[in-house]
């Protein structure tokens, strides 16, 4: 039996660098060996505001964004959360198992509250709960997310063992499948790259003169400091995108301007500018094709639905059993 493989993103805005290089690369390395599920994470979208009319929308540019990256639904299945309900099934029956001081204590809801001190609702506690769901719905073993997540993966494996001490071996504890590009640093200075900071993100959409914006608008110093690169700040982020963009050689140039006080920023954003565009070049090709062939992708879409409905009523009837439900 292969193994299981599910990620997930919610439906928050176009995809940008960090998911790509921390989530959808990883999903990509693992399609070709393993029995991967990728979803659309709608249910957890609406935890936080959003717009009721632009969901469906929303979620259909991430199908979108999935197929043009190269998720192949030869190789794997592409879900929407909602259309199998037993996420929110499931997720239940794991909640009546796991204390909810531990929720409030995670540092992913503490965030969210702080952001949203108006919309502090049941479905951002319950978030990794009904992540763990998601992933324990197919016994998924492997999740490629970034480091951000890290902590919802601990909780779902607290969740697995309790489940098989209390009803039987049931779930496996599901790891981390890591990626280099597993944080990447924000434009905007400090923190990560994330769609709710803006200014902090580049989107795989962006054409050159976008992301040539987004770069100049990002901060560095005066290029005069001189010495060891500093570990932190817009100057350290902007030396770890041209690594992670696998820009060796100008890496070095750019390390020893930096030590001989003659680095100029704009060329190393301009070197930056020009490698995210080529990267982005042939998804954006390749998701024009998806979006001028709307039956395709509603095909796709169903088939992954229906195939992921079956997997998920098996792991229910096995669930409810050992539960005492039936
Ligand atoms: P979301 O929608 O916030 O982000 C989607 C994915 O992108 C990764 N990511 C990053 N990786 C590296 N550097 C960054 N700057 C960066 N920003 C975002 C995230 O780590 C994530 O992998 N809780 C999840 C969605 C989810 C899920 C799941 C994931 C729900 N159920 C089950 C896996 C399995 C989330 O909010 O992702």
């Amino acid at each position: 039996m292969k193994k299981r493989v599910y990620s997930g993103i919610r439906a928050t805005g176009r995809l940008h660098l960090g998911n790509y290089l921390g989530a959808v690369k990883g999903m990509l390395a693992l399609q070709d060996e393993y029995d991967c599920i990728f979803s659309v994470v709608d249910s957890h979208t609406i935890t936080v505001p959003y717009d009721p009319k632009t969901l469906k929308q929303s979620v259909r540019e991430i199908i979108l964004d999935y197929l043009a990256a190269g998720l192949d639904p030869k190789k794997c299945h592409l879900e929407i959360q909602s259309m199998v309900p037993q996420h929110i099934e499931l997720s239940y029956y794991l909640a009546t198992i796991y204390p909810v001081s531990r929720l409030e204590d995670l540092p992913t809801y503490k965030d969210k509250k702080a952001q949203y001190p108006k919309y502090v609702n049941m479905g951002l506690l319950y978030y990794p709960v009904l992540m763990a769901a998601d992933v324990l719905l197919y016994k998924g073993e492997l999740v490629p997310v970034g480091i951000d997540q890290e902590p919802h993966l601990e909780v779902m494996r607290e969740i697995a063992r309790k489940f098989n001490g209390m009803f039987g071996q049931t779930f496996p504890e599901p790891q981390r499948f890591k990626t280099e590009g597993e944080y990447v640093p924000s434009l905007a200075g400090g923190g990560k790259m994330s769609k709710s900071v803006e200014g902090s993100y580049i989107t795989l959409t962006d054409d050159l003169e976008t992301i040539r914006k987004r770069l100049a608008a990002a901060p560095t110093d005066s290029g005069q400091i001189g010495g060891e690169l500093p570990k932190e700040g817009g100057v350290a982020n902007l030396f770890k995108l041209l690594k992670l963009l696998k820009l060796d050689v100008e890496y070095k140039k750019f390390e020893q301007d930096y030590r001989d006080k003659k680095i100029r920023y704009t060329e190393l954003k301009e070197v930056l500018a020009k490698a995210i565009y080529e990267e982005l070049q042939p998804f954006q090709e390749k998701r024009k094709i998806f979006k001028e062939d709307p039956k395709l992708v509603d095909d796709i879409i169903d088939e992954g639905n229906r195939k992921c409905l079956q997997m998920a009523d098996r792991t229910m009837g096995e669930v409810k059993k050992k539960m005492g439900l039936i």
